[in-house]
C-alpha cells in the first residue's frame, strides 16, 4: 500500500535524525514537570510532516508537537516523532518513531521505526504485520504466571499514584516479570514480535498506540479497554497481549 511505504519512508528518515542527535546537545525542553521534548522531537515532526503534505496536500495530520492541521480530511496521519523522549534525553536505547493512517476513522496501516536496532515494524489491515520484512507473531505463553509483561507509567501519575502502583503491583504478583519499557509504540511491537507477552496503561495518546495497534493486531494480537470492551486510540486505556492471556489480565484490572 502506497500510504504505508510512505510512512515506512518517513520513519526511516526521520529515525537517522534521532541517530544524528542522539550523540549532540538535544536542547532539552520541559513540556511538563517530566514531560520533555527535545530538538530531534521537532526536527523529525517537522521532517515527516513535511514529507507527508508534499504527497498528500490535502491529507489531516494528528501530531504529538503541533496538534491536528486541515481536520476534516478522510484521511489523517498520526504521528509521535519521538516515543521515548524521555529516554532519548538520557541516552538509553529504546525510542522509536510512529507514523500511522486513518482512512475514514479506521487506522489501516503503521510503521514504528527503532533507529538503534534499524528494526522497522510495520503492518497493514489484511496484510499481517513485519519486522525487517520477515513476518512477526505473537508470543504462545498461555499462563499469566509465565508472562513477561510491560507497562509505562503516565505523565500525570501524580494524580492518579494509587491506582498506577496497586495495578502495577498486582501484575509483579501474577506475572514473572514486569518492565517499564519508557515507548509505548515500541512496547506494542514487542509484543508483537512474542518478545513480551501482555501490556497495559493509562492515560495514553493516539499517537502513541495508532501505530503499535495495528501492528499488533496483524501479528494475532489483541488489543481493548481494561474491561475488554472495544478499544480505540482517542480512549486513555489499553490493555493489549498475545490475546491467550488476555482474560487473566483483565481479571487483574478488574
Ligand atoms: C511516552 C512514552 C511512554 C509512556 C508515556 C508516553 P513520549 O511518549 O510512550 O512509554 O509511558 O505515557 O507519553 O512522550 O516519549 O512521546
Ligand atoms: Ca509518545
Ligand atoms: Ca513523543
Amino acid at each position: 500500500m502506497d500510504y504505508l511505504e510512505t510512512a515506512i519512508d518517513l520513519c526511516r528518515a526521520a529515525g537517522d535524525i534521532l541517530n544524528y542527535y542522539a550523540d549532540r546537545e538535544k536542547l532539552v525542553e520541559f513540556k511538563g514537570h517530566a514531560n520533555l521534548v527535545t530538538i530531534a522531537d521537532k526536527k523529525s515532526e517537522e521532517l515527516i510532516i513535511g514529507g507527508i503534505l508534499n504527497r498528500y496536500p490535502s491529507h489531516s495530520i494528528l501530531a504529538e508537537e503541533s496538534g491536528a492541521t486541515q481536520p476534516g480530511a478522510s484521511v489523517k496521519w498520526i504521528i509521535d516523532p519521538l516515543d521515548g523522549t524521555t529516554n532519548f534525553a538520557h541516552g538509553y536505547p529504546f525510542y522509536c518513531v510512529s507514523i500511522a493512517v486513518e482512512q475514514n476513522g479506521e487506522v489501516v496501516c503503521g510503521a514504528v521505526y527503532d533507529p538503534v536496532r534499524d528494526e522497522m515494524f510495520s503492518a497493514a489491515r489484511g496484510v499481517g504485520a513485519y519486522r525487517n520484512g520477515e513476518r512477526l507473531r505473537v508470543s504462545e505463553v498461555t499462563g499469566l504466571s509465565q508472562a513477561l509483561l510491560i507497562t509505562g507509567f503516565p505523565y500525570n501519575f501524580r494524580e492518579r499514584l494509587e491506582t498506577v502502583m496497586s495495578q502495577f503491583g498486582k501484575f509483579l504478583v501474577a506475572s514473572q516479570a514486569v518492565r517499564r519499557g519508557g515507548s509505548a509504540a515500541l512496547d506494542l511491537c514487542y509484543v508483537a514480535s512474542g518478545r513480551i507477552d501482555g501490556f497495559w496503561e493509562l492515560y495514553l495518546q493516539p499517537w502513541d498506540t495508532a501505530a503499535g495497534r495495528v501492528i499488533l493486531e496483524e501479528a494475532g494480537g489483541r488489543v481493548t479497554d481494561f474491561k475488554g470492551g472495544p478499544f480505540s486510540i482517542y480512549m486513555k486505556e489499553m490493555l493489549a497481549s498475545n490475546g491467550l492471556l488476555h482474560d487473566e489480565m483483565r481479571a487483574v484490572l478488574a
